[in-house]
């Protein structure tokens, strides 16, 4: 993997103004005390979920790595919980400078650029194998990649995986689109997965992941689609505890970072972190199917109730439009979905 040339190519033209290292706007310390020293620049790292999931301690061992690579010039501190907002305000700190980094989901960035679309699409990948081929492939995803640099001075940094999602709700097990007629479902907020959402036949309610819980639990929302580890972990397996395998989304997430704060590292320890993006990655993905396994187990033993009974075909033929309208659009989105193609062909679904 070639994940230096994200940086190498997208902030290429600002490289001259950036700051030496340990000059370029330190600012030490948190509320958690868990900092380095004055000179040492702390990366506040956003994230929308809890200290189990694997992305948090992806997150942490990105800023022991980065610590030790750069000679403590830099660090990483991971805020879970929705501590610093939702993720679709707190990207808004990323285009400021203001926070450094944060883990997103696909459809976020939509809001910036459409072309994301593609990989946020229902039944695109037939895998999670073909989803992690195309996902390391950067040579494939670079212009995506620093596409909104100039825009919003935000990098992609990498993207991981973020399970299979599937539909749940309060009420019962869903086995065909009719089964969501009139039902209140979160989606995450963009217009692809709102029409993605009405198109397999429920009401759209877009929110930010952290609203979700309270919203079930009063009966704002008949229910949600989520992968097993987010519908586990905040809860929403207490309030809607019908889930069902529609299989209808293998979505990214990404990890992001200012572009203003990557310009102000100087060259070396901006390839320092470039380096360990693999690794971070690795260790992102690698803990996610445990942590699957152990949501559902925790999940059973609460009394959720799984259904595999879908008629997944029928799901499928409901959204293809979705696709079709969204990939076709321009030449960028059909190369990036013939990519997704060749990854398919290569990782057919088990
Ligand atoms: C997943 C994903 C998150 C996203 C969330 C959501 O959990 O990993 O990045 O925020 O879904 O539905 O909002």
């Amino acid at each position: 993997m070639k994940l230096s040339k994200v940086f190498i190519t997208g902030a290429a033209g600002l490289v001259a103004l950036s700051l030496a290292a340990c000059g370029g706007g330190s600012s030490s310390g948190d509320a958690s005390g868990d900092a380095g020293s004055a000179d040492q620049k702390v990366f506040k790292l956003a994230f929308n979920q809890t200290e189990q999931h694997p992305q948090y301690a992806a997150g942490v061992e990105l800023g022991k790595k980065l610590e030790e690579a750069t000679d403590g010039r830099y660090s990483v501190q991971v805020y879970p919980n929705e501590q610093l907002g939702g993720q679709a305000d707190v990207i808004q700190n990323l285009s400021d400078g203001t926070v450094e980094l944060m883990w997103v989901g696909g459809p976020v960035l939509e809001s910036f650029n459409k072309d994301f679309v593609v990989f946020n699409l229902p039944y695109v990948f037939d895998s999670t194998a073909a989803q992690l081929d195309v996902l390391s492939d950067q040579e494939a995803l670079e212009p995506l990649f620093t596409s909104i640099e100039d825009s919003q001075s935000i990098t992609v940094l990498a993207g991981v995986n973020a399970g299979v999602r599937n539909v749940y709700n309060a009420e019962k097990p869903i086995r065909t689109p009719e089964d969501l007629s009139g039902m209140k479902i979160r989606v995450q907020q963009s217009d692809s997965q709102v029409r993605m959402i009405e198109l397999m036949g429920a009401v759209a309610s877009p929110m930010n992941n952290g609203e979700t819980y309270s919203a079930l639990q009063t009966g704002v929302l008949d229910g949600a689609e989520n992968n097993e580890v987010t519908w586990d972990a905040l809860k929403h397996s207490e309030v809607a505890k019908y889930y069902s395998y529609t299989r209808h989304l293998i979505i990214p997430d990404y990890l992001l970072m200012s572009t203003k704060a990557l310009d102000e590292m100087s060259e070396e320890d901006r390839q320092a972190l470039m380096d360990l993006l693999p690794e971070i990655q690795k260790v992102a993905n690698d803990g996610f199917a445990a942590f699957t396994q152990a949501s559902i187990d925790h999940a059973t033993s609460i009394g959720a109730q799984f259904n595999d009974d879908v008629d997944i075909a029928a799901f499928k033929e409901r959204v293809q439009p979705l696709v079709d309208e969204s990939v076709n659009e321009n030449d960028v989105r059909k190369t990036l979905y013939e990519r997704v193609q060749e990854a398919n062909a290569a990782n057919p679904a088990s």
